[in-house]
């Protein structure tokens, strides 16, 4: 089954996405075929299976971004459509489609990371732009009006401030203009591309306690220092253990690490390939 629906990708206009004000983003309709939701719906992880992030200190005075994450890896025990979701996700069509929207070249190197985002009462996102290794993030929304109801929040704000912050600060949502308000419910998804004033944010959820917001991210992260330091220190870009960093690296081309963008000079290479089995 194509879960997919690669109609919906195709009909995307790169032009209108890299236009967009304050900064490239879409909000896409239709992103999966229904059968594809729906099975994928009916098969999320369940939440025992997260870590919860609660109060962590976040840099330049940012608030805090509460959730429950679970970070992809090739070993969880995943129900038979997300293998095959994250298998497709992992093919050369998407790949291609996430180049083509972010202005990346066809053989630029990529490191997609994907995640699962769980979410209660109380949670929310303060206002920040994302670190510059994220080129781009596909955000995919997994409740519907069946678990969640519209005035218990969780818009997706896409956020301006008019050029004027830089981001490296903390504001907060009142000193933002809101461009955009996103009910991320149903089956649609937000594609962004990470600038120095993609400003973007959740305010905390209203729903009553034991209900959960729910979303699919994959995150486009491209070569730079910040994912090179990690991949030396046995870490992929969002700074989770490699365990098959040894076979990975040898056999997938989408986790290799390219030099451009990276200041890396030839001894250091020499000695990671020859002391840490790293190739680059
Ligand atoms: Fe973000």
């Amino acid at each position: 089954m194509a879960y997919l629906n690669q109609a919906a990708l195709d009909a995307l206009s790169t032009e209108t996405f890299q236009t967009r004000q304050p900064y490239p983003w879409v909000d896409i309709p239709d992103t999966l075929t229904s059968e594809a939701f729906q099975c994928l719906r009916e098969s999320l992880p369940d939440i025992g299976m997260f870590k919860k992030h609660v109060g962590v200190k976040r840099a330049h005075g940012q608030g805090y971004h509460d959730r429950a994450i679970l970070h992809y890896r090739p070993d969880l025990k995943l129900a038979q459509p997300w293998r095959e979701f994250l298998a497709e996700l992992q093919d050369g069509s998407y790949s291609a489609f996430v180049r083509r929207m972010l202005g990346l070249a066809p053989d630029a190197t990529i490191i997609p990371t994907m995640e699962w985002y769980y979410a209660w009462e109380g949670c929310g996102v303060s206002p920040h732009c994302d670190a510059v290794r994220k080129r781009g993030t596909h955000i995919f929304y997994f409740n519907t009006d069946a678990d969640w109801h519209e005035d218990w929040g969780g818009h997706i704000l896409i956020l301006d401030d008019g050029r004027r912050l830089r981001s490296h600060s903390g504001p907060g949502f009142d000193q933002l203009a809101t461009a955009a308000s996103l009910d991320a419910c149903g089956n649609r998804s937000l594609l962004f591309q990470r600038t120095d004033h993609s400003w973007h944010g959740v305010r905390p959820l209203g729903c009553p306690p034991g209900n959960l917001r729910k979303l699919f991210i994959v995150t486009v992260n491209v070569p730079s220092f910040q994912v090179w330091w990690r991949r030396v220190r046995g870490k992929d870009p969002d700074g989770y253990p490699l365990p098959w960093l040894g076979s990975a690296l040898r056999n997938s081309q989408s986790l290799s690490i390219g030099t451009s963008g990276c200041i890396m000079p030839q001894s250091i290479v020499g000695w990671l390939t020859n002391h840490r089995g790293l190739h680059f």
